[in-house]
């Protein structure tokens, strides 16, 4: 039996997610301020005040594809960790052995030291699990926060982000924190020769293979990008006058574009509430659009609001709609993956949400709700990446990304594509690259130019 499926837009529904259609000329806006917020970030004079912070990653060489050797990586960045044996045999055969371990969620507000302390733990489970106690492994470290850095091995974090806020880590050197709960456990001989932002690890490994590879790019729970500068833009770096190297690799830290009120022509009253309920309202703005960790919330919120006025799933009620956090992003892509007709994935969502939906109207207005949103982050993500790749001034690159939304939202890739297209200037070639374990690779190839310039 063939259902007649409602192709128009109800106007309540329509006018509900109006906020979230960015035309072009705000995407040109976006753009706009977002480059002279870069730039801010990397003067010397107002890098103090700038929201972007592009910070130094202390990373200048691009991998050469000649990286070879075993490393050991953390992946720390989001509600798993990570660890990694890493085997870069060649720059087509590395081997990959890695075990995920789910952080608490008491954790991720306890005292830092469990944190750390657990991370060691998981650590000495692996090198046992893997027969490498003997071994002194020198290891990359992933961690995925905004981080200054004075060195390849000492940074403080900044502020904590994507939902983490662990008493006693701010403005401190967190590899000093990992080596200290490394040694207190005192049965490992493990190295921590380089500390790095997941956007650089993603920017390594796909250059590793992508020669032309200029930009790292995550959009997963949270949202982040890093490229590579000219060293004597890098006015943070104490050696951006006198450095022998070219490029300095800077990690944006673009989720807290938008801090200081420039996005809010952009924003919607949705975005306001889902700030509202984050653990850093006011932070992360730019993020907060874009990102895994709230785009399910932000449907969520758009949902409530048209049930309450009476315009969505009518007569109908559900305690799991109306819990925060409960609309998980991975539902816009079960219900954007859908074909034309077919309420497969929309179906098993509405079932899972504790509705009965039995109206296809309904139906097609959600899958209208969640492509408001997931465009609305693609459409800025395209403006993040022009603006990077303009600042660039090259005609040619290649992006490699990572992070859940990318990986698994059906469009996404086509979105980016599409929107970066119409804001570039003509003439200008891009390729988006998904990259495979970026983060555990990427610390993989900085251990091994780390190490390599210690012995040289
Ligand atoms: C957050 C972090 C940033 C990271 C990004 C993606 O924005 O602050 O360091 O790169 O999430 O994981």
């Amino acid at each position: 039996m063939s259902t007649i499926v409602p192709t128009t837009i109800a106007p309540e529904v329509e006018a509900a997610v109006a906020g979230f259609m960015l035309t072009q000329e705000q995407m040109t806006e976006v753009v706009d301020r977002m480059t002279k917020e870069i730039k801010m970030g990397l003067a010397k004079d107002t890098h103090s005040r700038a929201v972007i912070k592009c910070f130094v990653s202390y990373v200048q060489d691009l991998p050469t594809g000649k990286e070879r050797g075993k490393y050991l990586a953390l992946d720390l960045g989001g509600s798993n960790f990570r660890v990694l044996l890493v085997d870069l045999k060649s720059n087509t055969d590395i081997g990959i052995l890695s075990k995920s371990y789910v952080i608490a969620s008491s954790m991720l507000s306890g005292p830092g030291k469990d944190l750390f302390d657990f991370i060691a733990n998981c650590l000495a489970e692996f090198c046992k699990e893997q027969n490498l106690q003997g071994e002194p492994l020198p290891l990359g470290f992933t961690f995925s926060f905004p981080l200054q850095q004075q060195g390849l091995t000492k940074g403080m974090l900044v502020t904590w982000t994507k939902g983490f806020s662990c008493e006693g880590v701010v403005g401190k050197n967190v590899v000093a924190l990992l080596q200290e709960a490394i040694e207190r456990r005192g049965d490992l001989k493990i190295n921590i020769v380089a500390i790095l932002n997941d956007t650089v690890g993603t920017l390594m490994s796909c250059a590793f293979t992508a020669r032309n590879c200029r930009i790292g790019l995550i959009v997963g729970t949270g949202s982040n990008a890093c490229y590579v500068e000219k060293t004597v833009n890098a006015e943070c770096f104490e050696g951006y006058q006198t450095s022998t190297k070219p490029h300095m690799i800077i990690n944006a830290e673009w989720g807290a574009f938008g801090d200081n009120g420039v996005l809010d022509f952009v924003r919607t009253p949705y975005d306001r509430m889902v700030d509202k309920v984050t653990p850093n309202p006011g932070k992360q703005t730019f993020e907060k659009c874009i990102s895994g960790m709230y785009m399910g919330e932000l449907v969520r919120l758009v949902l409530v609001d048209l049930m309450a006025k009476g315009k969505i799933f009518v007569g109908e009620n559900s305690e799991r709609v109306q819990t925060q956090w409960n609309f998980q992003t991975s539902y816009l892509s079960d219900i954007e993956s859908d074909s034309p007709g077919d309420f497969r994935g929309c179906n098993k969502v509405i079932n899972q949400l504790g509705l009965v939906g039995n109206n296809v109207r309904d139906k097609v207005h959600l899958r209208y709700i969640c492509e408001a949103v997931s465009s609305r982050s693609a459409k800025l993500c395209s403006c993040g990446l022009v603006t990077l790749i303009n600042k660039m001034n090259i005609n040619e690159v290649a992006v490699g990304i990572d992070g859940s939304v990318y990986r698994y939202h059906p469009r996404y890739h086509d979105l980016l594509m599409f929107h970066m297209t119409k804001l570039l200037r003509p003439g200008i070639k891009f390729e988006l690259l998904e990259s495979d374990d970026g983060s555990g690779k990427g610390a993989a190839l900085i251990a091994a130019t780390a190490v390599q310039n210690t012995t040289k």
